[in-house]
């Protein structure tokens, strides 16, 4: 593993940046009509165009040169042949083989018949569900599926169940609890009837504190809705409980039959895991045919990424631009604006995918990194976000690279009688609309141009030069959405293996959580054999026991 900022092609770029950093999207259009053709590029069913960011061909040679330099490709291969490059925790790294159609061996053993074994179990339950046929302890059909689980094990399911609602039995409900704020699992259990509701208990470890509070009330909410002589006890769990996990005995320990347990492996990380037993509450909504087709949409961009010479490769393409960006202009956001509510939870998705595994400040050698490395990952659907925040994407005093994610059709209406087609023109059409303003903006000349007073026109220029990447498909299917996902994994993954850093692990997380476990046992009874708390953290839990007192 060599440190970027040692390579040539790093000395290059800085160089080339500050040759770089005034030319305008402008002027590299007008001097090359070709620009937009030349830097669109086709994986699967998704066009991405590049042509919007501020590189010249020089510039992408340049780039390409720090992935070789770096080892990009080689540490891509290490992936997809199982070597354990989580090396902090001693793990392979192999979300690529749970929709792998070729073998793929770990630790001797070909993994994908059991991969395969695991999603046909989970078709037959899913399948069963839709159908009415899986029945609860008193003889009715679910109609309800209540996934709990946090991080990976919510908002993959969470994001995908929203963007294929379309493809969804509608008197099939799924809802999703994640915080350990009881609000939210009050929330989701409004209105339903237990008689008719199915809990998924998706962990992949089964001891996170959350989920697992979350798991133990909705058990007592159950037991208690059905009252006695209603099929209750082990009986009821059978019925009413599945679990997602790597944790058969967890799982057993909390009562549920490991019959009903769709297992994972730990090579499979959470925040890359609604491709295993995780899409569980995916599947009920969309079938074990149609999770099958998500699963061959990330197939296609596995497949691409792994042999695509660098400079075809649009996951890498879009991670060395994203690269470009943070390290040599130093700017510390990237906004996902999708064109479609169906992606309402694609942003927060990705804010894990990315910001979990590359916000890290250590090599993979040990040492301290000597560069920035992931940025702030943020967006909301648009046209929403045009009404909040595009304000400073546009005006703003550092940009702000978007990718922009759009459709030529809308997902067919669920409500019979809907016209969408005027909707889907104007959304459209706004998108291609901020991608435009946000790179030629408008010049004070043309603002002046518009009769606008001189006290007024510097409030209405605008700068432009802000760069995004525009990536369309035609419609929003699960294969498009599995796609679009491992675009994203790809492109995380090139970014860390640029930046030596391990993608997969997650340390960060762990000192908050002590730290609650600690301060929720002071607060249950007072006892503390800990080191002393600063003063702040003192004062709130003394103040939360009074309270309560
Ligand atoms: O705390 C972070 C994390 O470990 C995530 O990486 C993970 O997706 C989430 O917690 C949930 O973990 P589990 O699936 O084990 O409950």
């Amino acid at each position: 593993m060599v440190p970027a900022d040692t390579t040539a092609a790093w000395q290059a770029l800085t160089d080339h940046h500050a040759a770089l950093r005034d030319s305008s999207l402008r002027s590299l259009f007008e001097a090359d009509s070709a620009r937009a053709d030349r830097m669109t590029l086709q994986v699967g069913d998704l066009t991405v165009d590049f042509s919007k960011h501020r590189i010249t061909d020089e510039t992408l040679a340049l780039l390409i040169a720090l992935a070789e330099e770096t080892g990009v490709a080689s540490h891509r291969d290490a992936m997809f042949a199982g070597d354990e490059i989580n090396s902090t925790e001693g793990r392979s790294v192999l979300h690529t083989a749970l929709r792998s159609a070729d073998p793929v061996v770990v630790d001797g053993d070909d993994v994908v018949p059991e991969v395969r074994q695991v999603l046909d179990r989970m078709g037959v339950v899913a399948d069963r569900i839709r159908a009415g046929e899986w029945l609860g302890a008193t003889g009715k059909p679910i109609t309800a599926v209540v996934n709990i689980g946090i991080g990976g094990s919510d908002l993959g399911p969470l994001m995908a169940t929203r963007a294929l609602r379309h493809l969804m039995p509608v008197e099939l409900q799924i809802r999703f609890v994640s915080n350990i704020d009881g609000a939210q699992l009050d929330a989701a259990l409004t209105g339903l009837d237990p008689e008719t509701t199915l809990f998924v208990v998706a962990s992949k470890t089964f001891t996170t504190i959350e989920t697992m509070t979350n798991a133990r009330s909705a058990r007592s909410w159950l037991l208690a809705g059905l009252g006695e002589g209603a099929g209750t006890g082990g009986g009821a769990i059978a019925r009413h409980f599945v679990a997602l996990s790597t944790n058969a005995e967890g799982v057993a320990e909390f009562g549920i039959d490991t019959a009903n347990m769709f297992e994972f492996w730990d090579w499979v990380g959470g925040r890359y895991s609604v491709d295993a037993a995780i899409g569980f509450s995916v599947m009920c909504g969309i079938g074990a045919a149609g999770f099958d087709e998500f699963l061959a949409g990330f197939r296609t961009v596995d497949q691409h990424f792994r042999t695509q010479p660098l400079a075809e490769n649009v996951p890498v393409l879009a991670g060395l631009i994203g690269i470009w960006y943070r390290n040599f202009f130093g700017w510390q956001a990237h906004a996902v604006l999708p064109y479609t509510q169906a992606l309402e939870r694609f942003p927060a998705y990705l804010q894990q995918l990315d910001m979990e595994s590359n916000g890290k400040q250590t090599l993979r050698s040990g040492e301290p990194v000597s560069y920035d490395t992931g940025p702030v990952v943020w967006g909301e659907p648009g046209t929403n976000g045009q009404h909040a925040f595009y304000q400073l994407l546009h005006q703003g005093t550092t940009p702000v690279p978007c990718d922009f994610i759009g459709f030529l059709e809308p997902e067919p209406a669920v409500v019979p009688g809907l016209d969408r087609a005027v909707h889907h023109r104007l959304l459209f059409a706004n998108m291609v609309a901020q991608s435009e303003a946000l790179a030629f903006g408008k010049t004070s000349a043309e603002v002046r141009a518009d009769g606008v007073g001189d006290d007024l026109v510097s409030h209405r220029t605008f700068p432009g030069n802000r760069p995004s990447t525009v990536i369309t498909a035609p419609a929003l299917t699960a294969s498009v959405l599995g796609q679009l996902i491992a675009l994203y994994e790809h492109r995380v993954f090139t970014q860390g293996a640029v930046w030596g850093i391990n993608s997969f692990d997650q340390w960060g997380v762990e000192l908050g959580k002590v730290l609650a476990t600690r301060v929720g046992n002071e607060l249950a009874d007072g006892l503390d054999d800990g080191p002393a708390h600063d003063p702040s953290t003192q004062a709130l839990i003394e103040r939360f026991r009074t309270h309560n007192e």
